[in-house]
């Protein structure tokens, strides 16, 4: 049956809402493939080492009669996670990223959700009613914008640099968002750590700034740190999360699919009463986490992760400067961000052209694929505007770029991206 077909009488979202983008150019096989964010440098051995740790003990157990604790790993269990994994991950949180979480008690202000997704979709379910107004920086992530505008979000975007979201503006537009739409905004969202798509990475002044606006307008603020262990210098700036001492402000997520691998576990710090709906959500969209998966997890971030993270960050750097070096001498003139981690990099042509049929019509044709950077605007919403010093109708950039290195070899990014720089500078003569 086709997807036009009316079989159903669909709710009204679903005519507005198109699917992922992303999703879509997944589909495309091509060697030059720029487009998705998938990890390319995971940790396998180390992954299967545990599997067979946890897989001996397990029938070991079973055999020794201990049926209850046999069983346990292939049960149900806590909608929130399992005590023994939420305190390895606070323990964590609270050594490495200076998040205030007591010794002793602090694993119970953790929870695991399905991939940092549940956690952004469950927030935004139980903050935001229709009309409700949220703040992202311009462009942002597509998984946090399509959940908001389905929701019936008013989203406004705040300008960004190369350094991401200006607190500024994000001051000003509170205010316009006061006139305009007769509140102020419910929840300001920013990914502080080599953003996803522009590849940003806040400075702490900045992180500080956006802290102090939160609390003084009194907006809770998604601190969103998908990339925090996907980071390639030494210096690492703290999180906005350290600043919020009482947890009281902050929603602050983590995920172990950059730095462990894509087991859709997600772990967050929820200020108390947060953490108590967005736990009712859970219960009612999967009930709990696998046990299983916790306990990989517990071993992993307990014994590996800082023996083996080393040697991936090391390849996603390389691949980094493969891109950068590609970049520099091929592309068109106009504006990138030099990643300082994460996954991708965001270029913003100084000539008008839209990147999209670029990518459908050159692109693909000749096996490369990346993101047309559109995709990262909201379908409808508004943009702050410091020219007019309002509020204007969002409009995409169609001029730009995500360009992922997290996945091919590094001489394969080299050769495809200075293939993609020789077709843009054709395309943009
Ligand atoms: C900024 C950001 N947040 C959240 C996510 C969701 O990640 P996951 O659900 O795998 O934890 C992603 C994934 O690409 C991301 O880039």
């Amino acid at each position: 049956m086709s997807n036009n077909e009316e079989r159903f009488d669909f709710a009204a979202w679903t005519k507005l809402l198109p699917p992922s983008e992303i999703r879509i150019l997944l589909e495309y096989k091509v060697k030059y493939n720029f487009g998705g964010g998938l990890p390319g440098a995971l940790p396998i051995d180390t992954l299967t080492d545990i599997l067979i740790e946890i897989g001996e003990e397990n029938k070991q157990d079973y055999k020794d009669g201990k049926l209850g604790k046999a069983l346990s790993l292939w049960n149900y269990g806590p909608t929130g996670g399992q005590e023994f994994c939420l305190r390895v991950l606070a323990d964590r949180l609270r050594r490495v990223d200076d998040i205030n979480l007591d010794k002793e008690t602090g694993w119970k202000d953790v929870i695991l959700t399905a991939g940092s997704q549940q956690a952004i979709y469950a927030i935004l379910d139980t903050i935001i009613d229709p009309g409700d107004v949220i703040l992202t920086p311009s462009p942002a992530y597509l998984g946090f914008l399509a959940p908001a505008f389905k929701l019936g979000a008013e989203i406004v975007t705040i300008p960004t640099d190369l350094d991401g979201m200006l607190p500024e503006y994000v001051e000003k537009a509170i205010d316009k968002c006061v006139k305009k739409f007769g509140k102020k905004p419910s929840i300001l969202y920013v990914v502080p750590d080599s953003d996803n798509p522009k590849g940003t990475t806040l400075p702490f002044k900045r992180r500080k700034a956006l802290f102090d606006i939160t609390e003084e307008h009194d907006i809770l603020l998604i601190e969103d740190q998908a990339y925090k262990e996907i980071q390639f210098g030494e210096e690492l700036i703290k999180p906005i999360k350290s600043l919020d001492k009482d947890n009281s402000r902050v929603a602050y997520l983590r995920t172990t699919s950059k730095e462990a691998a894509v087991l859709r576990m997600g772990y967050s710090v929820l200020p108390e009463s947060l953490k108590y709906q967005v736990l009712k959500d859970k219960g009612y969209l999967d009930l709990c986490s696998p046990t299983i998966l916790q306990k990989v997890m517990a071993i992993y971030y307990e014994k590996y992760i800082d023996k083996v993270l080393p040697d991936c960050l090391k390849t996603y750097k390389k691949r980094s400067e493969a891109m950068l070096k590609g970049i520099k001498e091929t592309f068109p003139a106009g504006e990138y961000t030099k990643p300082t981690g994460g996954f991708f990099v965001w270029y913003e042509s100084e000539k008008q052209f839209n990147s999209k049929s670029f990518l459908m019509d050159k692109c693909i044709p000749n096996d490369i694929m990346f993101v047309p950077g559109a995709a990262f605007y909201p379908i409808k919403g508004w943009s702050f505007d410091d020219t007019s010093d309002g509020l204007i109708e969002s409009q995409a950039k169609t001029n730009t770029m995500r360009i992922g290195y997290s996945y091919n070899k590094a001489d394969i990014i080299y050769d495809g991206i200075t293939r993609l720089g020789k077709l843009l500078t054709e395309e943009l003569s």
